[in-house]
């Protein structure tokens, strides 16, 4: 059965061909890939698939070298760097591998950061940040600096930090990698929260089976190209 969902992401057969001198090295070799509004897919497969250049590429932080990428029903394939960077601010939350939050802010104030160029620091957006720290277990660091944290107090700040501003889409590679398994699945029901109830399409990479069995859909990247796709049963959380 088909359902009526809107398309979100739209990978068209989608190449990557990196260049280092002479050197060129096809990183992903024609993918194509459909994604729901509010769906929540993982992307699995072994170091070296190329999942990160497709998150790059959906992320519009890199160009294909062939074929289209639709990003709510806007080709960005096509766009100048300009009006990607306003998609990227406007519609996409990143989770990083790299936390990138800022040294001199507090945790409270990194979370709010993306509001903040705005003027939207209100005192509801300030309460949402804070009850989104509560959430996964942030609680009692609000005032706290990037440095006084763990690694994995400064992943959920990032995680937070990806999520206040309400994006269509939000991307991770391996968000939950240095979590413990209680906080993982707490990051997990969040993205899994907002997913159903902002109809906010998560796509992220993960090698762990747990959290590809939270998802959707698990889509299986073998030498640059898309091997298999998995629907996972639906599980209440
Ligand atoms: N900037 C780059 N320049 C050259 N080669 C790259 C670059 N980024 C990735 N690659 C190569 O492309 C392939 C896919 O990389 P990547 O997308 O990072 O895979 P994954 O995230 O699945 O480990 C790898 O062989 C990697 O070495
Ligand atoms: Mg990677």
């Amino acid at each position: 059965m088909v359902s009526a969902r809107i398309e979100a992401i739209a990978v068209n057969d989608v190449t990557k061909t990196y260049f280092t001198g002479k050197i060129s090295y096809k990183a992903l070799s024609g993918v194509t890939l459909s994604i729901a509004k509010g769906e929540f897919v993982t992307v699995l497969g072994p170091s070296g698939s190329g999942k990160t250049t497709l998150m790059n590429l959906i992320g519009t932080l890199d160009r294909p070298t062939s074929g289209s990428i639709v990003l709510d029903g806007t080709d960005v394939s096509s766009l100048n760097d300009n009006s990607l960077a306003l998609i990227r601010n406007r519609k996409i939350g990143f989770i990083f591998q790299s936390y990138n939050l800022v040294p001199y802010l507090t945790v409270l104030e990194n979370v709010l950061l993306p509001l903040m160029v705005d003027g939207k620091d209100t005192p509801e957006n300030i309460a949402k940040a804070k009850g989104m720290l509560v959430e996964i277990g942030m609680e009692g660091t609000f005032n706290k600096k990037p440095n006084e944290l763990s690694g994995g107090q400064q992943q959920r700040v990032a995680i937070a930090r990806s999520l206040i501003n309400d994006p269509s889409i939000i991307l991770g590679d391996e968000p939950t990698g240095n979590l413990d398994s209680k906080t993982a699945d707490a990051v997990l029901n969040l993205l899994t929260k907002v997913s159903k109830e902002k109809d906010t399409t998560v796509l992220i990479v993960t090698h762990d089976p747990h959290v590809a069995s939270v998802s959707e859909r698990s889509i299986y990247m073998k030498d640059g190209l898309i091997e298999r796709h998995v629907k996972n049963p639906r599980k209440e959380t």
